[in-house]
């Protein structure tokens, strides 16, 4: 495979640097843009190529040692050899480019990039693997297990846990290692960026409202913060046990649906009085599905939070909801520091409330 010597033009989602070799596109991980490296291309397609980075031949000013041993092979980080305040200014602007290319929005409205207090050490959960005594992460290249002594983004909690797992006698397996207990089910996975995101949204919704839907409620971690803003609160998630967990300290004007979003939303807002009900989405990776999406343009509540963990699927269900609704911000979360990963909060307002709000 053939060498080059290229100039890092930006860092595009999911981490690796792009640079242009005779105007084809080469993603080469682990460099940042302004820097010259070396690379050796791996994979080369019609419209782009992948590489790998050999020598940074000049260093950008933002490139620091990373803290742990293993970045580079593990499967888990892609950000430790950039300062965190630059990873916070790369992450805010690939919201910003996918927002304009994907979501189709000239002037996206923009709110400062929340960082986590913890840029290392805050991961409250790990999953680590094990086969024939070797104990941690998969390499990222290969379907190999590498032994992992410590994880530096994970809690100390976290990490103890890890020491106890490998004093012992470990069968081949999937490990889930906690920092807190409770059911089996979806968690946030940084607690003070979560605390932050909640507070982010009950400071966006309007106090005192008639009916909040929050899809994809998970345990009802929005939900129960957000049950004394309105007269009453539904949560839908297909977990049944995150769902068992939300009704076991419910109050009395919180309800819990276990079924599929894509049916139990529509059905919803087609009885609610859409005028004054709010409607948080949280949606795994890949975003809302077409028949979500159809369901909350038949019938568009007043105003809508939009949660994502991925930019370009978030994007993509913006551009269509744009029809009906009207973006008021865009916050990034950095819940997910060293990774690539980006969390998103957006604020929806059905077009005719904003267009009183503004004549008002
Ligand atoms: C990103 S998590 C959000 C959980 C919750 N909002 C929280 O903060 O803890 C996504 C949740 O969506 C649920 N889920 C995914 N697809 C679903 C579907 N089609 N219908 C119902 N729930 C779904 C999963 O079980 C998971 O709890």
């Amino acid at each position: 495979m053939r060498s080059v010597e290229l100039k890092i033009e930006d860092v595009a989602f999911g981490g690796k640097g792009v640079a242009r070799d005779n105007g084809k596109a080469v993603f080469i991980p682990y460099s940042i843009e302004g820097e010259r490296v070396a690379a050796r291309i791996v994979r080369e397609k019609k419209s782009f190529a992948e590489a790998e980075l050999i020598d940074v031949v000049e260093a950008s000013a933002d490139r620091v040692a990373p803290e742990c041993p293993y970045f580079g092979r593990c499967g888990g980080c892609s950000y430790q050899h950039i300062s965190y305040e630059h990873q916070l200014e790369l992450k805010a602007r690939q919201v910003e480019q996918a927002m304009r290319r994907i979501g189709r929005m000239s002037e996206p409205p923009m709110r400062p990039i929340i960082p986590s207090p913890l840029p290392y050490a805050y991961r409250n959960r790990i999953t680590v693997h094990a086969e024939d005594n070797v104990v941690g992460f998969y390499r990222r290249d290969v379907h190999t297990l590498m032994d992992i002594g410590r994880c530096p983004i994970a809690t100390p909690e976290v990490n103890d846990a890890l020491v106890q797992l490998r004093a012992g006698r470990v069968c081949d397996g999937h490990y889930s290692l906690r920092a807190h207990s409770g059911p089996r089910v979806f968690a946030q996975t940084n607690d003070e960026v979560a605390e932050a995101l909640a507070d982010l949204i009950a400071g966006i919704l309007p106090g005192q409202g008639t009916l909040l839907i929050d899809a994809f409620c998970g345990a009802g971690f929005f939900t129960k913060r957000l049950a004394h803003q309105f007269g009453r609160v539904v949560g839908i998630d297909w977990d049944r046990f995150a769902i068992e967990a939300a009704q076991k300290d419910a109050g009395v004007n919180e309800a819990y649906v276990a079924g599929d979003v894509t049916t139990e939303l529509r059905w919803l807002l087609q009885q609610s009085e859409l005028t004054s009900t709010a409607l948080i989405v949280d949606p795994p990776a890949t975003g809302l599905s077409a028949e979500t999406r159809r369901a909350i343009l038949d019938s568009p509540p007043a105003t809508m939070i939009y949660v994502s963990c991925n930019p370009p699927t978030l994007a993509r269900d913006i551009a269509e909801l744009q029809q009906p609704f009207a973006v008021l911000s865009i916050t990034p979360l950095d819940m997910f520091p060293q990774t690539a990963e980006i969390e998103c909060v957006v604020h929806l307002q059905r077009r005719r409330e904003a267009e009183t709000l503004r004549a008002d």
